[in-house]
């Protein structure tokens, strides 16, 4: 959609949890702004900071220095009353009150509905993919995974060591309440025997018993199972494993550590072209989109038909993870 007047001020905002690359979106969408001649607002918290009017100009200077560090500096928050139309309508009115046009939101799916929200009371929205779960179904890249993914990876690897050295089972859980890209990736990467994730997994228990047994039989020392948070009881399930097979089981939850931490070469590098790209659109007066990552361009897609999308994990990386954990 294209917008009835010219945009001269957007704003931009975090929403929903926080994913190391943000910085770089944020730092993108600034400078490509401000070059192409519009003023830039940043709201702190999310829409919670946007409905107590926690707004402020933003310039050149005030995103030096970030786009290395990770967590975003302009905080986030998750806000229920956004979730109300009339939560919507106040916060539209306040940008109104600042002269904003468009809006521009990191964040995932959650926040686009909120952004949505804001568009049909007519202010100006583009949506950027940030979140570390991979499960915006319009995008093959969202900020933050690739950093996530990484340091969960290499996390893995020391959790391997000791349980090699003991001939341990060990259980670790990964981030993804819904979601179990970051799981699947992780596990293929560290060669885990075990991948449970929430999109799939039967709770059946009996079958990990089984597969550990058999593959003790074949000299098998030790077993490596990543876990969803999705599934989360990693705990509990390494008591049950090692009461019936015998085998020492010990769970590590890896938690927010996976949220933290400088952003990749990657995720500096889509984020820094998704801020900008999200400003040359708005520059352009293309309004009520996402950007996204499809077919190895950048692109944009009617933020209504975003929300509509949905994603599945994919068949053939599962089959394969099941096929070289032998
Ligand atoms: P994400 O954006 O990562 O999916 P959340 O689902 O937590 O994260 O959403 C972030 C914020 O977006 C919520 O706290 C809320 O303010 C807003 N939001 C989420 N769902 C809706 C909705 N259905 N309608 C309006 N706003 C929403
Ligand atoms: O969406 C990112 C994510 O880290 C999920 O993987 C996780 O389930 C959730 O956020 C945790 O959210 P909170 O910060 O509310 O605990």
């Amino acid at each position: 959609m294209i917008a009835e007047k010219k945009i001269e001020t957007i704003a931009v905002l975090t929403s929903g949890g926080d994913a190391p690359g943000m910085n770089a979106a944020i730092r993108g969408v600034v400078r490509k702004a401000l070059k192409n001649g519009m003023r830039v607002m940043g709201i702190d918290k999310g829409y919670q900071g946007l409905l107590s009017e926690d707004i402020r100009e933003l310039t050149v200077p005030d995103v030096s220095e970030t786009i290395q560090r990770g967590g975003t500096v302009l905080k986030t928050a998750r806000c229920e009353e956004f979730k109300t139309e009339e939560g919507r309508k106040k916060g539209a009115d306040i940008l109104k009150k600042y002269d904003v046009d468009a809006i521009v939101v990191i964040g995932g799916d959650g926040s686009y509905k909120g952004a949505l929200g804001l568009s049909h009371e007519g202010i100006g929205v583009v949506g950027i993919p940030g979140t570390i779960d991979l499960d915006i179904a319009c995008t093959e890249y969202t900020i933050g995974f690739d950093t996530a993914v990484n340091t969960a990876m290499e996390a893995i690897d020391k959790v391997r060591d000791t349980s090699s050295s003991h001939e341990r089972c060990s259980i670790i859980e990964v981030m993804g309440r819904h979601a179990g890209y970051i799981a699947l990736w992780c596990g293929i990467a560290s060669g885990a025997e075990e991948i449970l994730l929430p999109e799939r997994y039967d709770y059946n228990e009996q079958k990990i018993i089984n597969h550990i047994t058999a593959l003790r039989k074949v000299g098998k020392q030790h077993f490596l199972i990543v876990n969803a948070e999705g599934i989360g009881h990693s705990t509990s399930m390494a008591r049950r494993i090692e009461a019936a097979t015998g085998m020492e089981t010990r769970a590590t939850i890896l938690g927010y550590m996976q949220r933290g931490g400088s952003p990749t070469c990657r995720d500096r590098y889509y984020a820094s072209i998704m801020g900008a790209y999200a400003a040359d659109l708005l520059d352009k007066g293309v309004i009520n989109r996402v950007v996204c990552f499809r077919d190895g361009k950048f692109t944009d897609v009617d933020i209504d038909e975003a929300l509509a999308m949905k994603k599945d994990i994919p068949e053939y990386p599962i089959e394969v993870a099941k096929a070289l954990a032998r």
